[in-house]
């Protein structure tokens, strides 16, 4: 009998979260699809996983906000003959500032990855997951996706965006046995601080490791599920707190989870 497939195409896989994923993924013997700008970084996860696990990587460096980048990388596995079983949209970026001052290239640099790139991705292998009616979409969106963030609007927008596409998604998808999952995590302690300009903002002082949000959000795509909470109590009151509070608070407090000290 021939084995059944299980490759992963993770973005954002040079760093972080999607780092973490791939060895999850290599360690279940999947073979994988790694994208990022850094191909160097690329290229020592791919041969420390093939060397470790006998799996095959592939190496796709791609900087995901320039247009075309999906369909570059779609094309690219269509040539190589890979079919895509996982696909992880997991590469984004965040960025800190009154949003009327932040750089405007860096605002649609930072639509383009979390949101259009994300999106063309799902559309293009979406289809083939659901002609061979199996399929995994994890998509990395964030707990920003639950509330407007006053000092990181655009980067909070973009994720209510993935949160919802996802959700949206995975009913459509759900009657092939294509599943669609959000990961929302919390604070996490990876290179995204300093991406972000985000240093000396207080909730990364108890970020999770990006180890332990990987192994939640690959056990929660495993089992299927819609939006997932590596934390209980932000779950809970993102869930049934947030949503009643009077909006002005609501956004006040967000605001002062962004202040930096
Ligand atoms: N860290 C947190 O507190 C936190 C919380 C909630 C959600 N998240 C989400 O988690 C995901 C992963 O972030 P992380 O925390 O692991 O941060 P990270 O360590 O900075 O990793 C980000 C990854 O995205 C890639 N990336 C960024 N811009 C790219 C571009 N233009 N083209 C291609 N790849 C690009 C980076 O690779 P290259 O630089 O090599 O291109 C890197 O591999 C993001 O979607 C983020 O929004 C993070």
């Amino acid at each position: 009998m021939t084995k059944q497939s299980n490759t992963a195409l993770i973005t954002g896989a040079s760093s972080g979260i999607g780092w973490e994923l791939a060895k999850i993924h290599a360690k279940k013997s999947g073979d994988l699809v790694l994208v990022a700008r850094s191909r160097d970084k690329l290229d020592a996860l791919k041969l420390e996983l093939e060397a470790q696990y006998g799996i095959s990587a592939t190496v796709i460096a791609e900087d995901l906000s320039k247009p075309g980048a999906a369909q570059r990388i779609f094309d690219e596995t269509q040539a190589r003959g890979i079919t895509v079983d996982v696909l992880i949209n997991n590469a984004g970026f965040g960025g800190h500032g009154l949003f009327h001052e932040q750089n405007l290239v860096n605002i649609q640099a930072m639509m383009q990855v979390n949101m259009a790139t994300l999106t063309e991705l799902t559309h293009l292998y979406l289809k083939g997951m659901v002609q061979r009616k199996r399929g995994r979409i994890l998509n990395v969106s964030s707990t920003a996706s639950f509330m407007p963030g006053p000092l990181q609007a655009v980067y909070y927008a973009t994720k209510a965006y993935v949160t919802s596409l996802t959700q949206a998604i995975a009913e459509e998808v759900a009657v092939d046995h294509v599943t669609a999952t959000a990961l929302c995590p919390g604070a996490v302690a990876t290179g995204f601080v300093a991406a972000g300009n985000l240093e000396g903002v207080d909730i990364w002082k108890q970020a999770k490791s990006a180890q332990s949000v990987a192994q939640f959000g690959y056990g929660a795509m495993e089992r299927g599920e819609l939006v997932a909470f590596n934390e209980g109590k932000l779950k809970f009151l993102l869930n049934w707190v947030v949503p009643l509070l009077p909006r002005k608070t609501m956004l006040k407090m967000s605001r002062q989870a962004m202040e930096k000290a």
